[in-house]
């Protein structure tokens, strides 16, 4: 279909009351997992929509214009609640955060294997390693604070296992940077896909900065922290990937064009039926915003809006267990790195003066939150929260050898002979 030529709901009938804003939450214990992904995908791009709108307004000077963007506004936060709101009141934090991570893990897989430009497909198999090793991390806590099995909330479609250790995805900034693609050149499913990924790390950094307070555990507290920044680090690097000379109606187009294909793709996949009629109806909200952007990019600038974003609709947000893709991307790329002028280098041959030395020094000399967890749980019950195939946790020891830093470690750091120990106590366990 092509969405620009789709009929939606005008605007007046988009203003809902409080009640039609409020849904029911769905059930924690009967959701599918990827009915909470879906959920959680949606609230952070209504947020990037909301927000980009107010950032849009606060830069434009025709008056007509910003009342124009500011009654779209206004619906998107409406959007952003119900779909926010969703989720249950006793989703804790921990199982929440599983659940981002999860979103993280399997969403990337997803646009990596449906993105046809080659450079952006390898920050996001990067990047990918990253957020899996973050749910790794996080699973050590939900165990020890609250007593729950990761599966309670990945229900068995995404592994749980080191990855690239966390202490080492804190670079500088300024190398996060990466190439971005020619706005003129560059495939509407690559901008889509770019944007869907920014929306959902930058809700992933607001969890986290809005949540890690919720515990008590100077410990998990600082795992928040360690690993908030972390995703500001995703969101700087994804976010670079977009052509910075885009207009800000061309910007606001490729807005409504994600949110069009997130809702169709959300629609098109849903299990539960009431949450189905949600998406089905936001969608009909956003072709309607489509339109109005398209509207105002032809009287303003004058070009046609199927040069931006095509013709036809794409499906950025499918999820199914991506198990197989992402122990390919394990097995092979733990030891890469972000190198400056947005390239990729390996462990092995960093120059002395690689800019990540210097920035995991300073925020690791006192001991990684994340390399805590592993230390604790072990203390506990002798070996780490892992769910994977037995033939890949054994490969733990070897996964860890290929990714430590020789000039760098933090002084907490659990090595390589601690994982071997833990991964025969855990095969151990699971023959019993
Ligand atoms: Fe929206
Ligand atoms: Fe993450
Ligand atoms: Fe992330
Ligand atoms: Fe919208």
């Amino acid at each position: 279909m092509n969405p620009l030529k789709e009929k939606g709901i005008p605007l007046e009938k988009q203003l809902r009351s409080w009640q039609e804003t409020v849904k029911r939450p769905y059930n924690k214990f009967d959701a599918d997992n990827y009915t909470r992904t879906r959920q959680i995908l949606m609230n952070g791009i209504e947020i990037e929509a909301w927000n980009f709108k107010h950032a849009f307004v606060r830069c434009h000077p025709n008056l007509e214009v910003r009342k124009q963007v500011n009654i779209i506004r206004r619906l998107e936060g409406m959007q952003q609640m119900t779909a926010a709101w969703l989720a249950p009141a006793d989703q804790t934090v921990l199982d929440t955060t599983l659940g981002y991570e999860q979103v993280a893990v399997d969403l990337t897989a997803w646009l990596a294997q449906n993105e046809p430009d080659d450079y952006v497909k390898e920050t996001y198999d990067f990047g990918l390693l990253e957020d899996f090793d973050h749910l790794y991390r996080y699973a050590q806590w939900a165990y020890m604070a609250e007593g729950s099995d990761p599966n309670d909330i990945l229900q068995d479609m995404t592994d749980v296992l080191i990855a690239r250790p966390t202490q080492y995805h804190h670079n500088c900034n300024a190398m996060r940077i990466r190439r971005h693609y020619d706005k003129t050149t560059a495939n509407p499913q690559t901008k889509m896909n770019i944007l869907t990924l920014v929306s959902a790390e930058q809700q992933t950094h607001n969890f986290y900065a809005d949540h890690g307070f919720m515990y008590g555990n100077e410990d998990l507290r600082r795992l928040y922290a360690e690993i908030c920044d972390v995703e500001e680090e995703h969101v700087s690097m994804y976010e670079s990937l977009i052509d910075p000379s885009e207009t800000p109606f061309e910007k606001l187009l490729i807005h409504e064009f994600t949110e069009v294909c997130n809702y169709y793709n959300c629609y098109k996949d849903e299990s539960d039926l009431r949450l189905r009629l949600i998406w089905e109806e936001f969608l009909a909200y956003e072709i309607e915003h489509l339109r109005i952007a398209a509207e105002l990019l032809k009287v303003h600038e004058n070009r046609d809006p199927e040069e931006i974003i095509g013709d036809k609709i794409f499906e950025p947000s499918h999820f199914e267990s991506q198990k197989e893709y992402v122990t390919n991307i394990l097995e092979n790329e733990t030891g890469k790195r972000i190198i400056s002028d947005g390239g990729y280098g390996d462990v092995e041959n960093l120059p002395d003066d690689w800019r990540g030395y210097a920035v995991q020094e300073a925020s690791n000399r006192d001991g990684a939150p994340s390399e805590q967890a592993v230390r604790l749980i072990r203390a506990s019950i002798g070996h780490d929260i892992v769910s994977a195939d037995e033939k890949l946790i054994r490969k733990e020891p070897e996964l860890l050898e290929r990714s430590l830093e020789k000039k760098y470690q933090a002084p907490n750091t659990v090595t390589v002979d601690e994982y071997k120990e833990m991964v025969n106590i855990n095969i151990k366990g699971d023959k019993k």
